[in-house]
């Protein structure tokens, strides 16, 4: 029972960016998903253990950053380390730049989605955040990252 979500894997990788204060932080997140096409949400769940949902909670915005195979290893990097006590930027050598509400963006992500924070809803344990999307940055054309479970990924 405990691994049922697998059930509908394999599921897309973005990485999720976000800022407070001066800490900036990026993890990988499999369970993101559009909700609404006007406006346009998209949700992310979050579990509380992570040192994203305090940033994204406290700063009210997140980025989702899409990743192809050749970002695989930093999806696995910034997806089983956490930035509690350590920059994942600085550390794992991520090129960021900003949009437009002040959040890191992944300079080398085929795109990226900036989202301000409208709705926090605490469900089991995870947080559902659902974002407005208010910017979004396409750089290239470029294949998703699908999750299959442990450290296995397939390109789509
Ligand atoms: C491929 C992959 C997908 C993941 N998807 C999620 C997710 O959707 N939600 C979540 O809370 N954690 C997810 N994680 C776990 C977090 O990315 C991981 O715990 C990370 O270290 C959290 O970083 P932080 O503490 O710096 O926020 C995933 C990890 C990997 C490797």
């Amino acid at each position: 029972m405990e691994k049922l979500y697998r059930i509908l894997y394999p599921m897309r990788v973005v990485l999720i960016t976000s800022k407070y204060g001066k800490r900036e932080n990026v993890m990988a997140a499999a369970w993101c998903f559009p909700i609404s096409m006007d406006p346009p949400l998209f949700g992310v769940s979050v579990s509380r253990k992570r040192f994203s949902h305090e940033l994204i909670s406290k700063g009210k915005a997140f980025g989702i950053n899409l990743v192809g195979k050749d970002m695989e290893k930093e999806a696995l990097l910034a997806g089983r380390s956490s930035g509690k006590g350590k920059d994942k930027f600085v550390e794992f050598c991520i090129n960021k730049e900003y949009g437009k509400l002040g959040i890191p963006l992944l300079k080398d992500s085929p795109a990226s989605i900036e989202c301000r924070l409208v709705k926090e809803i605490e469900l089991g344990d995870h947080v559902l955040f659902v974002g407005e999307a208010v910017n979004v940055i396409k750089r290239r054309e470029a294949k998703g990252l699908y999750h299959k479970g442990e450290d296995e990924f397939i390109e789509i």
